[in-house]
């Protein structure tokens, strides 16, 4: 009986030792000290009031190596460094997306834009495109949306407040050794998008892009009917500034800063990818749908109209539901969306919620609190990863005012998919989850020595126990 009872007892603690000393969060604890971080400048950005710039840069500074990227965050900044309020300087958007290019090939942006239309089929596995030219490889999203650009970040106004952080033990991995062509090198392609609405007539109207403000010609890209977005705003034109607005030397320079964070890649991260959900894109199921990226063409804005009846119910939903083409785990999840917006949701079939990300409006005049301005975005990181299947649909859901029309929205949330949990699965009781989950390092320690005590209390209880009944059991081995 004793004999029976001292064996379980030592299986046990023994099991749980071994999976505290190779359990996920003990691995990655390991690591999130090891978190890097630098802050860089872009090229700058000549502004006058009323003016746009759409840039293209080809060889942004960015950390070099085999690294996984844990966050991008950015803002724009005037010559002294100082935080440019979105009153000011409107950042419609940024994208980044590396590319490997071949050793000193030398990318200008008019190549830039060129790859970007013509980029050829994707390696499902690894994210790879083919640029026009054989110099170019470009490293995408995983998907959705079958855009010619498709950055791995880049939000809009929202950035100062929206967390783009990706959970522990995870990470984006980038430029590792094995995936990188012969001859190639990692290059970093960024897009900035900045609009100057200092003096302008309507400053909410020149940042979504509304036609009837700027200085552009109805023709081939622009429609009659199309009444705003970025065909509107594209580079060099001209939003209208007030009459009489003191047009003394006003021109600036500004630039886009931007901080990564990153760990140097090794076994205890676990690689996530990144997906973009777009509520313009065009899939339906149809017979035979596989959900590539092929099926998925995404308009990418939107235009609110305004609502007949004044009052409460002036709200515009668009929906829209995609099938999942991969497997995989949520492990945080935020929406992009403009001025207007009142929230979105993402759920699975049948109505179980995922996330609600929900903006956060500005009600000063300082960077980070602009009235009228979404200044930053909920985000939702699941306390257990959410488990997405093959062909599973996720529907999303946003939601603007429609007091007043809007032009050239957006509905977007952004996912990031681990394709796999940390091995091995080892599920803890409860409580050593719920200690080792949380970030503390001496939460951590503490249950170590506790478990510690433990076990060398039901060691010595086994030992005696062994002396007593003369049984041997193969030897403790912590
Ligand atoms: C719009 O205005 C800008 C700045 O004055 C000018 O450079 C550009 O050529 C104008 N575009 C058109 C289509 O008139
Ligand atoms: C306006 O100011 C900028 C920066 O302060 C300067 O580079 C530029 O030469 C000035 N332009 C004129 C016309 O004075
Ligand atoms: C969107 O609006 C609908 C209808 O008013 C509402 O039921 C839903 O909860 C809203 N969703 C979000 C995320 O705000």
């Amino acid at each position: 009986m004793a004999r029976y009872r001292g064996r379980s007892l030592i299986s046990s603690f023994a099991l749980l030792v071994n999976a505290l000393t190779i359990s996920p969060s003990h691995g990655f604890l390991g690591t999130e000290k090891k978190i890097k971080s630098a802050v860089f400048l872009s090229p700058k950005l000549v502004m006058n009031p009323g003016s746009v710039a759409n840039a293209f840069f080809s060889d942004m500074d960015f950390p070099r190596g085999h690294i996984g990227i844990k966050s991008f965050d950015a803002e724009l900044v005037d010559e002294a460094g100082n935080s440019v309020p979105l009153h000011e300087t409107y950042l419609h958007h940024f994208a980044v997306a590396p590319v490997y290019a071949r050793k000193g090939f030398k990318l200008s942006q008019r190549d830039m834009l060129r790859n970007l239309v013509l980029g050829s089929k994707q390696d499902p596995d690894r994210n790879l495109v083919a640029g026009w030219s054989s110099d170019i490889v470009f490293v995408n999203n995983a998907g959705l949306c079958n855009n010619p650009f498709r950055p791995l970040f880049g939000v809009g106004g929202e950035t100062r407040k929206t967390s783009t952080y990706v959970p522990d033990p995870y990470a984006i991995e980038i430029g590792n050794p094995e995936e990188t062509p012969a001859g190639f090198e990692l290059k970093w392609l960024m897009n900035i998008h900045a609009i100057d609405t200092r003096g302008t007539v309507d400053k909410l109207g020149c940042a979504e892009c509304r036609c009837d403000l700027y200085n552009v010609t109805i023709g081939q890209e622009i429609k009659p009917d199309y009444k705003g977005g970025y065909h509107c705003c594209s580079d060099k034109t001209q939003c209208l500034v007030r009459n009489g607005f003191d047009n003394g030397n006003k021109t600036r320079s500004i630039y886009l800063k931007y901080t990564v964070r990153w760990v140097d890649w090794d076994s205890s991260v676990m690689p996530a990818k990144v997906y973009l959900l777009d509520v313009t894109d065009s899939w339906e199921r149809k017979e035979g749908s596989t959900g590539d990226i092929q099926e998925h063409d995404c308009a990418v804005e939107y235009d609110v109209k305004p609502c007949k009846t004044n009052g409460d119910g002036c709200v515009d939903v668009k929906k829209k539901s995609l099938m999942m083409p991969f497997n995989g785990y949520i492990v945080h999840v935020g929406a992009h969306l403009h001025s207007g917006g009142l929230g979105a949701s993402l759920s699975r079939e049948g109505g179980e919620g995922i996330c609600t990300s929900m903006p956060k409006y500005g009600n000063g005049v300082e960077p980070g609190n602009e009235a009228g301005y979404v200044v930053g975005m909920t985000t939702c990181y699941p306390q257990e990863p959410v488990k997405v299947s093959y062909g599973e649909t996720l529907t999303m859901e946003f939601n603007y005012s429609s007091a007043i029309g809007h032009t050239g929205v957006m509905g977007i949330f952004y996912i990031i998919v681990a394709q796999q949990l940390p091995e091995p699965e080892i599920s803890l009781p409860a409580l050593f989850q719920a200690q080792t989950k949380s970030e503390s390092l001496l939460a951590f320690l503490a249950v170590t020595m506790v478990v510690a005590v433990v076990v060398l209390t039901a060691a010595v209880v086994y030992r005696r126990q062994n002396r007593e009944d003369g049984y041997h059991y193969q030897s403790l081995s912590i």
